[in-house]
């Protein structure tokens, strides 16, 4: 059994948590709501007794600046913390495509893609798991882009993913099933956001489709964000995941 740490409990976090539970790990979820905070590194006590480290934080912004003060402080802060407990292994699960330079002027993924520089050039031991767009974004985006009655659904085409089969992916890197140091991972079919939103039961908002503005905007209608042939296919379909719960 290994001591794995989660930095971050959101849907991404307790996903993760799930997977290594099942496997009869111990896990530790971490994040300001338990007192640990990655931008401020004096709130990161060490941590002896933990094996693993999976960095599972978010912030949501637009601001190229506020997203790569944020992932670049949470990749440092936490490769430093886990130096310091004595922790070799360090996962970040990162967005596939993220660094291409037709997504350069979208601050969130510019923000994720300085964090990967970080995660590759200060930690050789860190893995990275890239995936693509979850398929329970749909429900997350609807959730958080509300404007009055309706919600804002960014028009883009994507190769989605069941989270959970990510979490797994996750897993077989911290269970050294897979021993490499980095995974691009997505599901079967390309689709829009639109078509994995339209489909869900109790909105709560009327969704709008919207193109997202600028050169980042443009690319992720015509398909920026599809990983090439190299990325490995993993989960359900989306509408095998759509029928095995109340979505
Ligand atoms: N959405 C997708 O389809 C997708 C695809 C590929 C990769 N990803 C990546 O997956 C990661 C996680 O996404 P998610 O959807 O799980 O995010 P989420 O649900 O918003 O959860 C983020 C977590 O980060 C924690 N957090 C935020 N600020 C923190 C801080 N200063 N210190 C410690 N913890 C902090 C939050 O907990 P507290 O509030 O308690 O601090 C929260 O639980 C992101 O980096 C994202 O880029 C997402």
């Amino acid at each position: 059994m290994t001591k794995v740490a989660i930095v971050g409990g959101g849907i991404l976090g307790s996903s993760v948590e799930s997977a290594l539970g099942h496997r009869g790990h111990e896990v530790v979820v971490l994040s300001r709501r338990t007192g640990f905070d990655v931008t401020k590194p004096e709130t990161m006590t060490p941590r002896p007794d933990i094996d693993a480290v999976v960095e599972a934080t978010d912030v949501f912004t637009q601001k190229f600046d506020v997203a790569r003060k944020f992932f670049q402080a949470s990749t440092r802060n936490i490769n430093h913390w886990a130096q310091e407990s004595g922790i070799s292994k360090h996962v970040l699960i990162s967005i596939v495509n993220c660094e291409v330079d037709a997504m350069s002027s979208n601050g969130y993924y510019a923000g994720n893609a300085a964090q990967e520089k970080v995660a590759l050039e200060e930690n050789h031991g860190t893995v990275l798991v890239r995936s693509t767009l979850w398929y329970e974004f749909a429900r997350k985006n609807l959730n958080r882009m509300k404007v009055g009655p309706f919600a804002i659904v960014p028009q883009m085409k994507v190769k989605p993913v069941a989270l959970d089969a990510v979490a797994e992916v996750v897993a077989e890197c911290i269970d050294g099933e897979r021993q490499g140091k980095a995974y691009d991972v997505c599901g079967p079919e390309v689709m829009s956001l639109w078509s994995m939103t339209r489909v869900l039961r109790n909105k709560g908002a009327l969704p709008l489709s919207v193109p997202a503005p600028g050169p980042a905007g443009k690319a992720m209608r015509q398909g920026a964000l599809v990983p090439g042939p190299s990325a490995e296919t993993v989960g359900p379909r989306f509408d095998e995941w759509f029928a095995e719960g109340d979505r």
